[in-house]
C-alpha cells in the first residue's frame, strides 16, 4: 500500500479511536512516560505493542525512544499494512501477524516492556491469562505491563456513573460525533485486503456472538479490579493505575 493513503487511513483511524477514548492522545503519552522510565538503563529496550491495529501506539513510542525496538503485534492484516505503510523512516518498529489468542506467541525473547491500548479485552478471560502467563516469563525482571484499556468497576452503579462521566468529557471534547468504528470499516472495504477476502476485520468476526457493547463491558477481561488480580496471580509482584479518565485506565505491574 502506498504511503499517502495509508497514512489518510490512519489519521482517520486515530479520529475514530478517540470518539471511544477522548483522552486516547493523553494516555499514549503517559503510557510512554512508564515504559520510559522502567527501560531508563536498557541500551535498546525491546517493547512489544500487543494488539498494536494501524501502529498509531508504536509510531509515538518509537518518535519518542528512538533507541528501542518496538514489534507490533496484531492479527489483522489490514491494520499491519496500514502500519507498515506509515512506519516512520529509521524507526526500529517490526509489525508481525500473529493472534494472541493462540499459545506461544509471546514466549522466546526477553522483553524490556509490553504495552497494549484498547485491545486486550477483546480476548476471552481464559486466553487473557494465558498471555498474562506468557508475558510474565517473558518479561525481565524490572520490565512492565503497561495496558491502557477500558477497565470497568465490579459495582453496576459506578459502571454506569463512569460511562456518563465518559460521555459528558467526550460532548465537551468534540469528539462524541467522530466517526464510528463501523463506519471506518464500511468506508476502508474497497480497498485490496492483501489477499484477505473477507470485508470484516478480522477480530471483530471472532468475537463471541454474545458480545455486545454492555456484554463485553461485564466480562472479567474488562473489569480493572479483577484485570489487576489476574496479573498479579500470573506472576507480577505489584500492580497499579498510573493514569485513569472514567473507565480508560492505564493499569501497569512489573
Ligand atoms: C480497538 S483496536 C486498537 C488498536 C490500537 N492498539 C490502537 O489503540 O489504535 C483493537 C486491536 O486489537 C487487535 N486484536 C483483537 N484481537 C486480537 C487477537 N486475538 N490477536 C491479535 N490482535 C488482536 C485488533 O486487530 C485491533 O487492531
Amino acid at each position: 500500500m502506498d504511503e499517502k493513503p495509508a497514512a489518510d487511513w490512519v489519521r482517520r483511524w486515530d479520529v475514530q479511536q478517540e470518539r471511544y477514548v477522548a483522552d486516547r492522545e493523553e494516555r499514549f503519552t503517559v503510557l510512554i512516560d512508564v515504559v520510559e522510565h522502567v527501560c531508563r538503563d536498557v541500551a535498546e529496550p525491546l517493547v512489544l505493542d500487543l494488539g498494536c491495529g494501524p501502529g498509531s501506539l508504536a509510531t509515538r513510542l518509537a518518535r519518542r525512544l528512538p533507541h528501542a525496538r518496538v514489534v507490533g503485534v496484531d492479527n489483522d492484516p489490514f491494520l499491519l499494512a496500514l502500519a507498515r505503510a506509515t512506519r516512520p523512516e529509521h524507526a526500529d518498529i517490526e509489525y508481525v501477524q500473529a493472534d494472541l489468542a493462540e499459545d506461544g506467541r509471546l514466549t522466546g525473547q526477553v522483553i524490556d516492556a509490553a504495552v497494549s491500548t484498547t485491545a486486550l479485552h477483546w480476548l476471552r478471560p481464559d486466553r487473557l491469562a494465558v498471555v498474562y502467563r506468557e508475558l510474565a516469563v517473558a518479561l525481565r525482571p524490572g520490565g512492565a505491563l503497561v495496558n491502557g484499556d477500558h477497565l470497568y468497576d465490579e459495582q453496576p452503579a459506578i459502571r454506569d456513573l463512569a460511562k456518563a462521566v465518559k460521555d459528558r468529557r467526550a460532548a465537551r471534547a468534540g469528539v462524541e460525533a467522530n466517526e464510528d468504528w463501523k463506519s471506518w470499516w464500511a468506508g476502508s472495504r474497497p480497498i485490496p485486503r492483501c489477499g484477505r477476502s473477507s470485508p470484516r476485520p478480522s477480530w471483530a468476526a471472532a468475537r463471541p456472538a454474545t458480545a455486545t457493547g454492555s456484554a463485553r463491558r461485564s466480562t472479567p477481561g474488562c473489569c480493572g479490579t479483577r484485570a489487576s488480580r489476574r496479573w498479579r496471580r500470573c506472576g507480577s509482584p505489584a500492580t497499579t493505575t498510573s493514569w485513569r479518565r472514567c473507565a480508560s485506565r492505564l493499569g501497569c505491574g512489573p
